[in-house]
């Protein structure tokens, strides 16, 4: 395998802007992506973002459609780093907890944990009921890890920019890959990449 793959999922959350940065740093890195949106994320991208469906799709490697259970991301044998739904909705938190996987959003997410390869669910919504709390407790049971993306604020963020810089960069450290766009706790901000 000559380039490592990653799986981007981009569900119909709020936090598009997560997916996109994650996209853009991957690419810095030197991954190659495989993109999965879902019909919701379509619908949400243009309440949220002044971008178009495919300047979004210019920023990864491959494209697939999320009815496409077929496509390469669907199988264990087709090797990935891993997966991060960024960000997730509570549906699609509900159908990977549930093991019922009728999009290749949930598909993708269930075949990198039946692999045992990491997969990371940048959550969103607020608040919470019991129903979303137990298929976090699910999920993380069969090995996801759940990040919310929480902004911290002991970094002083000045922009947005930085805020989501931040989420992303500590969400690719889960899968030991540095982003070197967010500051370190008690490192040198000149290590930042902007
Ligand atoms: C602008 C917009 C924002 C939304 N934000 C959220 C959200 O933050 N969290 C969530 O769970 N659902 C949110 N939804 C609702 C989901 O899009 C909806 O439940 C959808 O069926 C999820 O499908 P998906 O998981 O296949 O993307 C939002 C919908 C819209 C249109």
């Amino acid at each position: 395998m000559s380039k490592e793959r990653f799986i981007v999922a981009i569900t119909g959350a709020s936090g598009h802007i997560y997916g996109i940065r994650l996209l853009e740093t991957l690419r810095e890195l030197g991954l190659e992506t495989h993109l999965v949106m879902s019909r919701s994320a379509i619908v949400a991208l243009a309440h949220e973002t002044d971008l178009k469906l495919k300047d979004v799709h210019a920023l990864a490697d491959c494209v697939h459609g999320n009815d496409d259970v077929a496509a390469p991301i669907s199988s264990g044998s087709f090797r990935t780093r891993g997966m991060i739904i960024a960000p997730c909705t509570t549906k699609t938190l509900g159908e990977i907890a549930s093991g019922a996987c009728g999009t290749l959003v949930s598909r993708a997410a269930d075949v990198v944990l039946k692999e045992r390869r990491r997969l990371v669910m940048m959550l969103r919504e607020t608040p919470l009921h019991l129903g979303h709390l137990r298929n976090m407790v699910t999920v993380t049971e069969i090995g996801a890890i759940i990040m919310p993306p929480v902004p911290a604020f002991y970094p002083k963020p000045a922009t947005i920019d930085e805020i989501v810089d931040h989420t992303v960069g500590r969400a690719l450290d889960l899968f030991d890959l540095d982003s070197g766009r967010f500051k370190r706790w008690k490192e040198p901000s000149a290590d930042v990449r902007k």
